[in-house]
């Protein structure tokens, strides 16, 4: 089977980790410090600050940013849960905008008519690597005095116009297995707002600045030196894999847009992607997808329901229809992008999604 996703540990890795061991410091030191330093640079932000998770570093973004009970969170339902589970856990209620059909990202077209006098915070997601429009979300987030708070879990070194994610205010990432660069599982907060990275680095240590003050209530949610050494040894590489990642995704692209009823996915103009994952719409994809499987080619539906679908949601009253969420949650399909792969895995991931269509309609034509 060629997975949708492999972590790539080399020999760097492994030695950083051994490094931890011998050393006797294995929570949260130097390590971590050095890693928000140095991924602090690759975002373009002042300040970094490591946490435990993605879903940790967009919960502690949110309560930094003073985002509580009452206030109204604008985000994607085109998305993982844990991008609008984040404003539950601060009390706040996300509000769901639709997403553009061609990148899946959030539509600056669809914010506005969601402002309410309760807006506080837009949450953009930068999906599957693409930078929404940030231009647009940044200048409405300016008219109507609220923040921007990315999501930027899937989109390591991706930049918008040449600049990275920093740029355009807090964003947060997840350094989960499957990611473009790993710590196992893991999280960052960058920002520019030194308060708020202050509150940020309070809030993950049980609301202290100095041992033993505890001036508010706080969560323990320190990454280990284990990870931030995994992710030292990762960061260096991150720009090879991403144009790895890619290359194969041209690559895909050039042999499936033959295809029929295959779109393959498009690059919003002036950015960068960074192809976290490579999904493509399909005609009649719950036919095809089995056939693509069998082949041994792990192909997987990123997200099967958008998240105001789910039952988490639907218990609260929502009731919206989304179109576009609606309509991509049916069509996407994800096929293998990540850098291991070789010219020979590329051809078969191919070959497998024209030969799954084809089987997929005699399948079709023998029912009529
Ligand atoms: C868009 C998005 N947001 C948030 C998260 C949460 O990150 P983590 O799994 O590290 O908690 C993920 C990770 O899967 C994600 O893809």
């Amino acid at each position: 089977m060629i997975p949708i996703s492999r972590p790539i540990i080399e020999d760097e890795e492994k030695a950083a980790v051994l490094a931890v061991l011998g050393s006797g410091q294995l929570a949260h030191g130097n390590r971590v410090h050095e890693f928000e330093t140095r991924f602090a640079d690759l975002a373009g932000a002042a300040h970094a600050i490591a946490v435990t998770s993605g879903t940790s570093s967009l919960h502690l973004a949110l309560l930094a940013q003073g985002i509580g009970a009452g206030d109204e969170v604008i985000t994607p339902a085109f998305s993982f849960v844990a991008s609008a589970d984040c404003a539950r856990f601060v009390g706040a209620r996300p509000v769901f905008a639709d997403i553009e059909p061609a990148t899946f990202t959030l539509d600056p077209a669809d914010i506005e008519s969601r402002i309410t006098p309760r807006t506080r915070a837009i949450l953009p997601v930068h999906l599957f690597g693409q930078m929404c429009d940030l231009e647009a979300i940044t200048a409405i987030a300016r008219a109507h005095d609220l923040v921007v708070i990315q999501d930027a879990c899937q989109a390591h070194g991706a930049t918008f116009h040449k600049q990275p994610v920093g740029a355009f205010g807090t964003a947060c990432f997840s350094f989960y297995a499957t990611k473009n660069m790993t710590t196992g599982e893991g999280g960052m907060i960058v920002t520019n707002d030194a308060g708020l990275a202050e509150r940020a680095r309070m809030l993950r240590e049980h609301g202290s600045r100095r041992r033993y003050v505890h001036e508010t209530l706080g969560y323990n949610l320190c990454m280990t030196e284990f990870q931030a050494a995994i992710g030292l040894a990762q960061l260096p590489k991150l720009e090879r894999w991403n144009a790895k990642r890619n290359a194969n995704a041209a690559y895909l692209t050039r042999g499936l847009q033959a295809v029929p009823g295959v779109v393959p996915p498009s690059i919003r103009p002036g950015t960068q992607h960074v192809f976290h994952q490579y999904t493509i719409r399909i005609q009649h994809r719950d036919q095809v997808l089995p056939f693509v499987i069998e082949q041994g080619i792990g192909a997987g539906v990123y997200y099967p329901a958008p998240i105001h679908r789910q039952p988490s949601y639907q218990r609260l009253g929502y009731d919206e229809h989304l179109v576009e969420s609606e309509r991509a949650s049916r069509e996407v399909m994800s096929l293998p992008v990540h850098p291991s792969l070789s010219q020979e895995d590329l051809d078969r991931v191919v070959e497998a999604v024209a030969a799954a269509v084809q089987s997929a309609r005699s399948v079709q034509v023998g029912a009529a």
